[in-house]
């Protein structure tokens, strides 16, 4: 893995793939790259995360913003959470305001990588907005989908909203 400042992320071959060529796209824009701070997570691994905001906020909060194990995008090696090499703003929805945030929510589409739980629309994803979760579909996809103005997977797909579990 050749991201500078990085090199402990484990996602499948083609995101890694990607993830070069979104760092190096992006520091050629801005002059940062893109640093991985958590990808992919096994159920263990999720299963402690999500125990962690249950223990601290309860399960019914912990469920907006950490999804139950075998039910994250982090255990399919496609999904990423990522901050500027600056490191503002990591884990803060004020990452969206960042230089690095601003050029990833306009720019990502082109590497295949979609801002998976955009704001405001919890009801739809089940999940409060996460500015750096990206999650890989593939170039075609995600170019289809900022082509058809959707802003989730559910409405690109046509799926149902999945506010919750039920
Ligand atoms: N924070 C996201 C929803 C996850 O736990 O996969
Ligand atoms: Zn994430």
């Amino acid at each position: 893995m050749s991201i500078a400042q990085d090199g402990d992320e484990l996602v499948r071959p083609e995101v890694d793939a990607a993830l070069v060529a979104l760092d190096q796209a992006q520091r050629a824009a801005i002059g940062e790259g893109v640093f991985v701070f958590s990808s992919y997570r096994s159920y263990a691994t999720q299963s402690s995360i999500y125990q962690g905001f249950v223990n601290q906020y309860g399960q019914a909060e912990a469920d907006t913003t950490s999804a139950r194990p075998g039910h994250s995008e982090h255990q399919t090696g496609l999904a990423v959470d990522v901050v500027g090499t600056s490191g503002v703003a990591r884990l803060n929805v004020a990452f969206s305001t960042t230089p690095s945030g601003q050029w990833l929510a306009a720019n990502a589409w082109q590497h295949g990588f979609v801002v998976r739980y955009p704001n405001g629309l919890e009801g739809i994803t089940g999940y409060e907005y996460e500015p750096w979760h990206l999650r890989f579909v593939g170039v075609e996809l995600a170019t289809a989908m900022t082509q058809s103005g959707a802003q989730t997977l559910e409405e690109h797909l046509g799926l149902p909203a999945a506010p919750n579990y039920g």
